[in-house]
């Protein structure tokens, strides 16, 4: 079992990792006496193929257990299931000895996180993320929150699990688009903090597209550490954690003018290609390093160029009113060599359109 740390003072918590963990959280929770009695949040298809195995791993440890689902997808991580789900626990009588238990991909993580922080005024919760890239992202930092129909993830508030499980075995089941959403977010830990990393992906390429264990699990642990130095650092994202956005800002806008037919992990290997452009002709970058990305993201099946069909000018508009953008003036995070990046607004318009090729 791997261990990791993430450093938060009073509000500090274990991430563990280890093939087949989902059939021991039961034993794990038990030693570490968190709540008195859980309640598993997860969607339905997470349900469907793990709910039973960690429900049956509580009751063999005598720990109370419920679940409580959702239907899939971002359009349920809304105010709405918050309240059904509210609705639900307090239903069930859940109190502040209780905790939760988000069992999913990042939309229950972040739904989860936020319920855990709002009903009555806070109760613990654990993260136990079945997908890649919450597994290597959104389960550590504390991020929770939902999306309204004015912006995704505009609602929310920072609150840190209890711990995180990560069970790397579960990542058989994930379908393949799932897998390369995952995969950007690996490339850009390589790419804006540690070359070494960076060259282990490109050498183990092949072993991680078939998720060899050992390899995996390396890759988790790696960009978990990575994540929590980071979120040790700056846990509100006042600036050092703003790194983590590497290729988003430019990502967000590709897949919100493909009107969301463009998964995030495309959108987002689309954005950090096209921000090494703009480093690139700033003379910030070399032009075979940018290429070095290029060919990584290429490698794990990952598009590089932003369809030429996509509104350019639509997509400048989104960058002005991403949320992250201070004053109508987008930032980007812009690599100088690979694993160190700095953070910049000072970008022209026109090398904006250049960028977007
Ligand atoms: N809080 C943060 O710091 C943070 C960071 C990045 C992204 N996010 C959020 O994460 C969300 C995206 O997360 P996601 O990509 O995990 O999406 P998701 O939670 O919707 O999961 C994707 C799909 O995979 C299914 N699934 C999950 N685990 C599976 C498994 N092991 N096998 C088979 N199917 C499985 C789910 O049912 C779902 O249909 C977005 O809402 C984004 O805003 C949050």
């Amino acid at each position: 079992m791997k261990q990791l740390q993430v450093g938060l003072d009073d509000r500090a918590y274990s991430i563990l990792i280890k093939e087949g963990l989902l059939l021991e959280v039961g034993q794990e929770l038990k030693l570490r006496q968190i709540a008195k009695r859980y309640i598993i949040i997860a969607d339905d298809n997470v349900a469907e193929l793990f709910g039973g195995h960690v429900v049956e791993s509580l009751r063999k440890a005598d720990i109370p257990v419920d679940l409580l689902t959702f239907p899939h997808g971002e359009a349920s991580k809304n105010l709405a299931t918050v309240e059904k789900l509210s609705r639900d626990l307090a239903r069930l009588g859940v109190d502040r000895q209780d905790a939760l238990i988000a069992l999913g991909g990042g939309v229950t993580g972040d739904i989860t996180g936020f319920l855990a922080a709002i009903y009555m005024r806070g109760i613990p919760f654990i993260q136990i993320p079945t997908t890649l890239l919450a597994q290597v992202d959104s389960s550590v930092g504390g991020k929770t929150g939902v999306d309204i129909p004015e912006g995704k993830n505009l609602v929310g508030c920072f609150y840190q699990p209890q711990c995180v499980f990560i069970d790397s075995a579960v990542l058989s089941e994930l379908p393949r688009e799932e897998l390369l959403n995952g995969l950007a977010e690996v490339v850009k830990y390589g790419v804006i903090y540690d070359a070494d990393f960076f060259n282990f992906l490109v050498a183990n390429k092949k072993s991680i597209l078939d998720l060899e264990p050992a390899v995996i699990e390396a890759v988790i642990a790696h960009c978990c550490n990575i994540k929590a130095r980071v979120v040790e650092a700056d846990e509100r994202e006042a600036d050092l954690r703003r790194i983590l956005n590497y290729g988003h800002t430019l990502g967000h806008a590709v897949e919100a003018a493909s009107n969301f037919t463009i998964a995030h992990g495309m959108a987002i290997s689309m954005g950090m290609v096209a921000v090494n452009t703009l480093a690139v002709k700033k003379s910030l970058l070399t032009e075979d390093k940018a290429q070095r990305v290029k060919d990584v993201l290429l490698g794990f099946g990952l598009p590089v160029d932003i369809p030429p069909e996509l509104d350019r000018r639509q997509m400048k508009e989104f960058l002005k009113s991403d949320k992250k953008s201070v004053g109508g003036k987008p930032f980007f995070i812009l690599p100088i060599q690979i694993g160190k990046v700095v953070i910049t607004d000072d970008v022209d318009d026109a090398l904006i359109e250049e960028a977007f090729g």
